[in-house]
């Protein structure tokens, strides 16, 4: 392989992204790949620090704020991390990116959607995933797996999060080479099932197979 690849996950909180994430991540060290494994926001030093701000600040945090602090978050994830190991030729597997924003600032916070898509831009400075992994499920059942004990932002309500919901359904009908939807309501073994052979026929056409 010339260059890797980067691929995202993305979905309500309780879609079970992560699960599958670290599944994926299995399988294909196993078959001798070099996988990185990251996430938004909150991978590197500054991200820490960003990432505590975001899910754990108490009291009044501006939407205006938010955005920007996602948006910072992942400008730097991209130039320390995402751009230089995709380069090297790894395998990028990431918790969360831009479709986040647009689905939780702009569909979820009511953010200007156009805008957030160009700092989105600004924020990534090239790089666009491969492949985005959109984990779909039921905002009650996405609730009911996130349980009582929720951050900042799993905290908005139900509304929202059913707006986030049809944010990434319209995503995914602006972008359906990028973006495939996996239905992550039914069990761990039926979603693993469909979301490896997504990934596997990616790359077998990334390798010319
Ligand atoms: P996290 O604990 O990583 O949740 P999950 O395991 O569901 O990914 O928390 C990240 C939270 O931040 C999640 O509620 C989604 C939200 N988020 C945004 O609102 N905008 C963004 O751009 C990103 C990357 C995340």
């Amino acid at each position: 392989m010339k260059k890797g690849l980067f691929i995202t996950f993305e979905g309500a909180d309780g879609s079970g992204k992560t699960t599958q994430l670290n599944k994926i991540k299995d399988l294909l060290v196993e078959q001798g790949f070099d996988v990185v494994v990251t996430r938004e926001p909150g991978s590197l030093d500054i991200g820490q620090k960003i990432r505590n701000i975001l899910l754990h600040q108490e009291g009044f945090v501006s939407d205006r704020c938010e955005m920007f602090l996602f948006l910072a978050d992942r400008s730097q994830h991209v130039d320390e991390l995402i751009k230089p190991a995709v380069e090297q030729g790894k395998i990028v597997l990431c918790d969360r990116h831009t479709d986040s924003t647009v689905a939780y600032q702009g569909y979820g916070r009511g953010q200007d959607i156009e805008l957030l898509k160009r700092l989105n831009k600004i924020a990534v400075d090239g790089i666009v995933p491969d492949l985005t992994l959109l984990f779909d499920v039921s905002t009650q059942t996405a609730q009911d797996r996130v349980g009582s004990e929720k951050d900042r932002m799993e905290s908005a309500g139900a509304k929202f999060h059913s707006r986030v919901r049809n944010g990434y359904l319209e995503l995914q009908k602006e972008n359906p080479d990028r973006i495939k939807i996996i239905d992550a309501n039914n069990d761990i073994d039926k979603v693993f099932e469909d979301t490896k052979n997504i990934v596997v026929k990616l790359i077998q056409e990334s390798r010319g197979v």
